[in-house]
């Protein structure tokens, strides 16, 4: 086939923030691929669309498999964080995956964009985009160009826009 020139996406986020859910919206269905490893409890979904080459994976299970997920690190050109802006316990959480992922020795030399998703926008008690960066201390990442939006992964609603961002990032 043709050979694109892919972008490494790495799609990433607490369990339930609503990466799969956003992912359906944005893979063709002629891409869709599944690399699950049941026995160490670690999944590693992998697709493609027309530019980008996504890989996602859970940062969930208290950091049990970091050292696995940290192996993909390496190859990342961007990546996508997604945050559950309903579920305020958790974000905190977030924070600490975001800063440890951030001084990673894989990460922390590259320019790479990080487009962030404050998911399920639609719900009555989500945090707004503003409140979800200030939680997660957004402004403190000096060493990457990085993106806020609002989403709806049901919908779609928003990924227009980070994509769009993340392309224009890219190109
Ligand atoms: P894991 O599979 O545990 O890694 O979770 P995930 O990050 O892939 O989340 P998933 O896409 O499975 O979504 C978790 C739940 O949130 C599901 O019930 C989704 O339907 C729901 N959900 C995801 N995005 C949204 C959203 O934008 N709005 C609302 N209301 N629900 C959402």
């Amino acid at each position: 086939g043709i050979k694109r020139n892919e972008v490494n996406v790495l799609c990433i986020g607490l369990d339930n923030s609503g990466k799969s859910t956003m992912i359906n919206q944005l893979k063709p269905s002629s891409a869709q691929s599944q690399d699950i490893a049941p026995t160490i409890g670690f999944s590693v979904e992998r697709f493609s669309t027309t530019s980008l080459s996504f890989t996602v994976f859970d940062m969930s299970g208290q950091g049990r498999y970091r050292s696995l997920w940290e192996h993909y690190y390496r190859d990342a050109q961007a990546i996508i964080f997604v945050i559950d802006s309903v579920d305020k316990m958790r974000i905190v959480v977030a924070k600490e995956e975001l800063d440890a992922l951030i001084i990673h020795p894989d990460v922390k030399s590259k320019r790479i964009p990080i487009l962030f998703f404050a998911n399920k926008m639609d719900l009555p008690d989500s945090l707004s985009s503003v409140k979800v960066s200030q939680m997660m201390g957004l402004e403190n990442i000096k060493s990457k160009p990085w993106h806020i939006c609002a989403s709806n992964a049901l919908t779609g609603e928003g990924l227009k826009e980070g994509v769009d961002w993340l392309q224009g990032m890219l190109s």
